[in-house]
């Protein structure tokens, strides 16, 4: 009896007529309910049967049910033609995994418990040095009502978080004996954000189901971890139409250049904006918010040996002008970019670096701009030439989605929603990250503590994403 079930084939090594329930593995399916073969065939209705007998009756029995032992009441659905299954088997409810996951999940037979790994810290201080991997149970088959537990799909490296580790970010987890359980001493979970998939739901739980994406619904989440056991309010669903990397860097970067382009001067199609930094994730998400926006951004990046392959880079995505530090600080550069301006004045600029960088982009702003804050790479004060200050008016401001957050009610939800689109639609390019994986089933605490040590230590050279397989 043939079977194209997603489990033909392989049934015969994965299942032999075992005494207990085996784990089936595809890399295809995620979840199901099987049947599984007796324990032992039926006892002979006449031992006194010869061998020839015995081998036809084995022959009658064997297509009792079919090799996809599906659970679902009377016909197996990936059978062809449809098969009546027998009452014959054991239900089991199985997590299909990739083969390479086999070993792990076999441990764990009905996965009535996960290992999960955070990188955690007890104290602040230096990133490298001060984090820690801590792993636990959770108990998948114990959940409250409203708890979800999620794994985790990809989390990055941001400046934030190693501002948190270092304990000078405003806004940071509480070092407590709560934060995970069986914790040795208080810690805090590193990391904000990242993608998450939902692999187990409480009994109450609507909004959710296994298989879907998720993001944390507030900051302070914890993300450098491989599963997490929480509150279905805790987090945001995503659609699967838009991409791992996308996702899961979705609310930090793009969101704050979405903000700052939209909630403090009304730009309109044609006008123009400068930032600094703008080779940054936050730049580059405002060069193509812009570009979506109708808007012009003058683009100031350090110099570099591949100064025009960066330009290039930067103009692909949108970039209107993109000119160096040292061309901005020259008084001579000043004409070109008046020329670009042609008679237009520069109602916005945005700052992730301070010092000399911010004093030059300063200057460019026209009378009555916004000039906004929101990072300060250089580990600079922002210097605003005073006479400029005044004599043009100009507000200077501190950006922060986090402040947000509370400040204006829904911002969060609201932005990710508009960014979202914008990346469904193709606005956004693919965000650019050093991606690291790290394999779920192979993973020891050392080898995630590595992970990040090493994502830490790269994090000078370029944007870090973690990937969960
Ligand atoms: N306030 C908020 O709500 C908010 C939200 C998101 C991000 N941020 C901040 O925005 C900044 C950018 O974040 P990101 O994730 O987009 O960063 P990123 O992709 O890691 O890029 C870092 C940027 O900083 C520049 N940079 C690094 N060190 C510098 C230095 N010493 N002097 C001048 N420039 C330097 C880099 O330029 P090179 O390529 O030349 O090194 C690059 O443009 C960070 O300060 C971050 O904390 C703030």
């Amino acid at each position: 009896m043939a079977c194209s079930g997603p489990n033909s084939g392989s049934l015969e090594a994965l299942a032999p007529l075992a005494p207990v329930p085996v784990l089936l593995f595809n890399e295809k399916t995620l979840m199901n309910v099987f049947f599984m073969r007796e324990a032992s065939p039926e006892p002979d209705a006449d031992p006194g049967m010869d061998d020839d007998d015995d081998d036809e009756d084995d022959e009658e029995q064997e297509p009792t049910f079919c090799s996809c032992f599906w659970l679902r009441p009377g016909i197996c659905p990936c059978c062809e033609p449809p098969i009546s299954l027998s009452s014959r088997g054991a239900a089991l409810e199985i997590i299909l995994r990739d083969d390479a996951e086999m070993g792990a999940l076999q441990s764990t037979r009905l996965m009535s418990s996960v290992t999960a790994r955070a990188i955690i810290y007890n104290a602040y201080g230096e990133p490298a040095e001060t984090i820690k991997c801590h792993s636990y149970k959770i108990d998948v088959d114990s959940l409250k009502p409203d708890d979800v537990v999620v794994e985790t799909v990809a989390c990055p490296i941001n400046p934030s978080d190693i501002n948190q580790i270092q304990g000078v970010y405003p806004s940071r987890p509480p070092i407590s004996a709560d934060s995970l359980p069986e914790l040795k001493s208080p810690a805090a979970v590193c990391g904000n954000e990242g993608l998450f998939k939902i692999i187990a739901t409480g009994s109450k739980v609507s909004n959710f189901k296994k298989g879907d994406w998720c993001i944390p619904a507030n900051v302070n989440f914890g993300s450098w971890c491989t599963h997490k056991l929480g509150s279905d309010k805790e987090f945001i669903k995503v659609p699967q139409t838009i991409s791992v990397n996308h996702a899961a860097t979705i609310s930090v970067n793009p969101s704050s250049a979405y903000q700052m382009l939209t909630y403090f001067e009304e730009l309109k199609p044609g006008d123009w904006f400068i930032q600094n930094g703008a080779n940054s994730q936050v730049g580059r998400a405002a060069i193509q918010i812009g570009k979506k926006l109708g808007l012009n951004s003058l683009n100031i990046v350090r110099n570099r040996d591949d100064i025009d392959e960066l330009v290039a880079d930067l103009t692909a995505l949108g970039a209107t002008k993109v000119i160096t530090e040292d061309d901005n600080g020259s008084k001579e550069f000043g004409k070109t970019i008046k020329s670009w301006l042609n008679g237009k004045q520069i109602k916005l600029g945005m700052n992730c670096v301070g010092g000399s960088s911010v004093t030059g982009l300063a200057r460019k702003l026209g009378p009555d701009a916004t000039l906004l804050t929101y990072g300060g790479m250089s580990m600079k004060p922002v210097i605003l030439p005073t006479s400029l200050f005044i004599f043009k008016n100009l507000t200077a401001k501190g950006f922060w989605i986090t402040g947000n957050i509370k400040r204006i009610p829904n911002s969060r939800i609201d932005t990710i929603k508009a960014v979202l689109k914008m990346i469904e639609d193709g606005d956004l390019a693919e965000p650019k990250y050093d991606e690291t994986k790290a394999k779920v089933s192979d993973l020891t605490d050392e080898k995630l503590l590595h992970i990040f040590t090493a994502g830490l230590a790269n994090s000078k050279k370029g944007k870090q994403l973690v990937l969960f397989e």
